[in-house]
């Protein structure tokens, strides 16, 4: 059978300029992400200073604009300064968050490095569990100050003349979080948080500052956090972060790939809870969204108990991806772009290894996984103008959610390239979905290529050894008479690129 839906996209209906910084990523010092990720002076792809170089062309292909360090939970019980300095004298120390060994070879130096390599800006997090005020401050001078004082000198005597210049800087991570070391109440993490910001702001007034909201939509506190914590926050942070990890845990893919609504809504919240804040306050300022954690997690839950204690660098949270999981990333990409007027950046969690699109053997070869490639192309194709559009698709319920929508969509203009991008999941698991798009205000532009990404099974994986799940093209979607009509075939994800005067 085949369902039909319809679009209407016009160029002026404008959602925002698309912040680039909504494709970052996340590199954390957690399991195999840094070490035998990044990292692995002994791998034959090494390059001079230690990072395997096949990993950073597929970070570059990705076209990552910034990435988060050094976490996540691991943050909240780190002391930047063992990363730092000639590697021989760095001490090792439990990583508490993790339960393993850090051997702290790649610190902030080394990371700021690689960062530049993949021509990524860097998103550095500091430590509001175990340590405060001062750490960050310090940190903010060793990495930002040009010289002439204590901790500018000293980055200058580890070989760092020029400094990093990191501008985004996240206030702690996930302090709502019970399983985070050093957890704070709302008004705790709020006055913390708000002191802190003050003092790095008055280190670099340059820098932009993202006060940690919920850990997930599911949390209790939420959104209660969010508005007692910007009462603190609100005059000295730019963003306010959003993490979100979904997973199919009972089986059910209908509902699985429904989750995006809920991800619509933890935002449309945020927002909600950002502007009240800022009409009490009396504001001028708009406080910006910073989904600094998205992706699905849940497949290695389980073997993630085995793992030796106090290892260093093990296989920690190394989720195999499905099909459907790379149907749900692109939905949760769509989801991102539909608010991009105010979320200005985002994360996929993570890059390399731990819940990653990229993953590697140590010592050994690297392969994409599913979720790479709605992340790939809409990383790619995905900049220009988010333009809104309307949609009449026909719907489903699921357990958990009523009038699921089949067809979920994004739409991105760029004006300069003159390309009109469609970012589509057709969520019927059975059924083509046939969309009439009416595109009338992009005379002369035609489709030059539809890349869809397909499967029979919604449980096919890539390995090493084999790629079950890669793009192809198909050529049965057509422009005639200022309508496009897009084949969707059965549960599938596509990009629809359409270019004035090109076939
Ligand atoms: O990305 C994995 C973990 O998820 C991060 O360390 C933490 O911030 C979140 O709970």
């Amino acid at each position: 059978m085949t369902y039909k839906a319809k679009m209407i996209i016009d160029k002026s209906y404008k959602i925002s300029e698309v912040n680039p910084r909504i494709y970052g990523s996340f590199i954390e010092q957690l399991g195999r992400a840094v070490y035998g990720g990044i990292y692995e002076p002994t791998h034959t792809s090494a390059d001079e200073d230690g990072f395997r170089q096949d990993v950073m062309e597929l970070v570059k292909e990705l076209n990552v604009p910034i990435i988060r360090y050094p976490g996540g939970n691991m943050v909240s019980a780190y002391n930047w300064e063992d990363g730092v300095g000639p590697k021989e004298s760095r001490p090792k120390r439990l990583d508490l968050a993790w339960g393993s060994l850090e051997t702290n070879q790649v610190g902030t130096n080394e990371f700021a490095t690689w960062a530049k390599k993949v021509e990524a800006e860097v998103m550095m997090a500091v430590n509001l569990g175990t340590r405060g005020i001062d750490a960050a401050r310090n940190l903010v001078e060793y990495c930002n100050h040009p010289g002439g004082t204590y901790w500018s000198d000293l980055r200058k005597e580890h070989g760092f003349h020029e400094p990093h210049q990191i501008k985004v800087w996240c206030l702690g991570n996930e302090m709502d979080g019970p399983w985070q070391i050093g957890m704070k109440t709302a008004y705790e993490y709020g006055r913390l948080a708000a002191e802190t910001a003050k003092a790095m702001k008055l280190v670099d007034p340059t820098i932009e500052l993202v006060s940690c909201g919920s850990s997930g939509s599911g949390m209790a506190t939420f959104p209660e956090w969010e508005a007692q914590t910007l009462e603190h926050t609100y005059e000295y942070a730019d963003y306010i972060s959003l993490h979100q990890y979904y997973g199919n845990r009972d089986g059910d893919t209908a509902n699985y790939l429904a989750n995006t609504l809920d991800m619509d809504n933890f935002i449309k919240t945020v927002i909600a809870t950002c502007d009240y804040m800022k009409a009490k306050k009396r504001s001028k300022k708009t406080m910006q969204l910073s989904f600094d954690e998205w992706n699905v997690w849940f497949h290695s839950n389980e073997q993630d108990k085995e793992v030796e204690p106090w290892s260093v660098a093990p296989p920690l949270l190394e989720d195999i991806y499905t099909f459907e999981d790379a149907i749900l990333v692109g939905s949760m990409l769509n989801t991102l772009l539909k608010h991009s007027d105010r979320v200005k950046m985002a994360c996929m969690a993570q890059l390399v290894n731990v819940i990653a699109p990229i993953m590697t053997e140590t010592g050994g070869g690297i392969w994409k996984q599913t979720i790479f490639y709605p992340y790939y192309y809409t990383s790619v194709y995905g900049r220009g103008t988010a333009l809104h559009s309307i949609v009449d698709s026909p719907k489903y319920d699921s357990k958990d959610f009523t009038d699921v929508p089949y067809l979920d969509q994004s739409v991105v203009f760029n004006e300069e390239k003159e390309e009109l991008v469609i970012f589509a999941v057709n969520r019927n698991l059975d059924d083509t979905l046939l969309v009439d798009v009416d595109i009338r205000s992009f005379e002369g532009y035609d489709l030059v290529e539809h890349v869809v990404l397909e499967n029979d099974d919604p449980k096919a994986i890539n390995t090493i050894h084999s790629e079950q799940v890669k793009p192809h093209n198909r050529r049965d979607s057509s422009v005639e008479n200022g309508t496009l009509t897009a084949v969707l075939p059965k549960l599938s994800w596509n990009m629809l690129r359409l270019k004035k005067g090109e076939k």
